[in-house]
């Protein structure tokens, strides 16, 4: 599989920056994800991540940690981190910029067990489907330390499918046409003029989380909802 994102990540590490990631969705247009975000520092990141950090503690591990900006923030307060991420250019990225201990290592593959365990950035983007939901959950549960906990932030996406007219008509439109999830897309990338291999994405809104929590026997409770739908939720 192409790595696009590790190479973006991998180009504005190395002072190479001309141009910033496309992405679009099988719901949504070409939209431009700059590169500067995905290396924000502290303050610049959005509430519920900066929330998700301060709540941090212990032996913490960062699944999908990019350019690891989170680890790098909590690596400076004192905490031992673990950045694991399937990208092997973002896995070299979170390296040269001083995270100590980096893994290139698929979630579903890690051992070790955490104090707490973060999923940034749209979380849930991991699981992929919804009918995966349960078996990620069973995962992140077997990596808690005794009152460990996970910190994972989504958005619930229902409101992409409102009409213009800002009523649900759409939304119940597809609603019958399909019989998957509104939160499953499919996701494209592309830089630099190439384009990757397509990939599924979930968005879970909080209540469908709360309900896959239940059913694998964690805790679920929000912590904090962002000012689009997105929400930040402490699983336990
Ligand atoms: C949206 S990016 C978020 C990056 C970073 N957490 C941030 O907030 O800037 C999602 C990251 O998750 C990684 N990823 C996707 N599936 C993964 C998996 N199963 N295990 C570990 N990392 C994964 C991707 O390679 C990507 O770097």
């Amino acid at each position: 599989m192409k790595d696009l994102f590790g190479r973006a990540l991998l180009d504005y590490q190395n002072g190479n920056y001309t141009e910033d990631l496309i992405t679009s969705t099988s719901i949504s247009d070409e939209d431009v994800l700059p590169l500067p975000y995905l290396f924000r520092n502290y303050k610049d990141m959005p509430k519920l991540e900066q929330k998700a950090l301060q709540l941090a503690k212990g032996q913490v591990l960062d699944v999908g940690c990019g350019s690891g900006s989170h680890s790098l923030y909590l690596q400076t307060k004192g905490l031992l981190v673990k950045a694991i991420d399937i990208s092997k250019g973002a896995v070299e990225v979170a390296k040269l910029r001083g995270v100590s201990n980096t893994e290139l290592k698929d979630l579903l593959d890690e051992t070790q067990t955490f104090d707490t365990i973060l999923l940034l950035m749209n979380g849930t983007g991991i699981f992929k489907k919804l009918s995966k939901v349960s078996k990620y959950l069973k995962h992140l549960k077997s990596l808690l330390k005794p009152n460990g906990q996970i910190l994972v932030d989504s958005t619930d996406i229902k409101y992409m499918y409102e009409d213009e007219n800002g009523g649900p008509d759409s939304y119940r439109d597809w609603i019958d046409a399909h019989s998957n999830y509104y939160g499953e897309l499919d996701y494209y990338l592309s830089y630099n003029g190439e384009d990757g291999t397509p990939f599924k994405m979930l968005y879970l809104d909080f209540e469908t989380l709360k309900a896959a929590c239940e059913t694998v026997g964690l805790k679920c409770e929000l912590v904090l909802e962002g000012d689009h739908f997105d929400y930040l939720a402490r699983l336990h």
